[in-house]
């Protein structure tokens, strides 16, 4: 997508980091009149963005509005195609439900669905997903690999680690996952990933993957306060640019996938055992069929969660709410 007159605009003063660009500059740059640039000017303060303007030495940048609109998330984005193409609302159901018809329409792999908030945010296991206005990331991604649908757990746990390491990057905190995409700092909850698919029998048409990060929430309901946590929190109470910390998910999101497509699964199992925090363990999986306890043995090539039961019997776990019930 190529950036507009605006988001150029915006480019230019992001890049001189707060020192004075002057007017001539940014007119020669970008081809448009001083009048132009006072008019994207005033358009960029109304976003909240605060912007100095000083005769003889020209504008700045002084502070950037935490928001995530879409130009904030694709001015300084390094990517290719993944969130090139940005689909932005204030407020919506679920962004999954935008991006399924999206999807169906024919977006192009990589389109992003993302908002400010959601009503009815949907979570793994038909549950409700918290999705409060203006403190987190509530994002659908679409990509569209040439892959069969059993092969589809695997960009799950591919986005948990991409997801990982896009929080160590921006914002320099080291989480764990819990099989399969549950991203945990200190035991609590701080990201959901929710994997759906839109598929014929033997190929996949398009992965709709709905990253949900508890970034700047103060406070959970009650019955959430054992079990969620925020960025903020973890970083007491220091305030996380949203928009830059999406960017540095989508880099290393697309810099995965691309690995993935060209040389397979095996590097994106040994990053995610790495992170994981429920293989080797005593564990307790409910699944829609009921629960039960066993030794999580680890994951198939497939992406698909082995636990070993009492008799020694194996079983393959394709979807399941995980409990570590000790700490062997
Ligand atoms: C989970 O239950 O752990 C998965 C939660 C996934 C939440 C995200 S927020 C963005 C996207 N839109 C939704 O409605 N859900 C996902």
């Amino acid at each position: 997508m190529q950036l507009s007159m605006k988001e150029q605009m915006l480019h230019i003063l992001l890049e001189h980091n707060g020192e004075y660009v002057s007017g001539q500059k940014i007119s020669e740059q970008l081809g448009c009149s001083r009048t132009a640039i006072w008019k994207h000017i005033s358009e960029l303060r109304k976003e909240g963005y605060e912007l100095e303007a000083m005769q003889r030495r020209g504008y700045r940048i002084i502070q950037q509005p935490n928001n995530i609109r879409s130009h904030n998330i694709h001015v300084g984005l390094k990517t290719e195609f993944v969130g090139q193409n940005i689909v932005y609302h204030e407020s919506v159901s679920s962004t999954q439900t935008i991006a399924h018809q999206l999807a169906h329409e024919g977006a192009e792999e990589g389109t992003l669905v993302a908002a400010d908030e959601q009503g009815k945010g949907k979570g793994r296991l038909g549950r409700d997903w918290h999705s409060p206005k203006g403190t987190g990331v509530w994002m659908s991604l679409i990509l569209r690999p040439k892959i069969p649908p059993q092969q589809a757990p695997q960009l799950t746990l591919l986005a948990a680690v991409a997801v990982v390491k896009g929080i160590k990057e921006a914002v320099g905190l080291d989480c764990e996952i819990k099989w399969p995409n549950d991203i945990l700092i200190h035991g609590k909850k701080v990201v959901g990933i929710l994997t759906e698919l839109q598929a014929e029998a033997d190929r996949i048409q398009s992965v709709i993957i709905g990253i949900g990060i508890n970034v700047n929430v103060k406070e959970f309901p009650e019955e959430l306060q054992n079990k969620a946590t925020s960025l903020l929190i973890e970083k007491s109470g220091k305030e996380i640019n949203r928009a830059a910390l999406m960017q540095r998910i989508l880099e290393q999101t697309e810099r995965i996938y691309k690995q993935y497509l060209k040389e397979g699964f095996p590097i994106i199992k040994l990053l995610w055992e790495s992170y994981a925090v429920s293989l080797g363990k005593e564990i307790k999986a409910t699944t829609i069929n009921g629960s039960f306890e066993g030794y999580a043995k680890g994951i198939t090539e497939e992406g698909v969660l082995l636990i070993e039961d009492k008799e020694g019997e194996i079983h393959q776990i394709y979807s399941a709410d995980i409990e570590i019930s000790s700490q062997t």
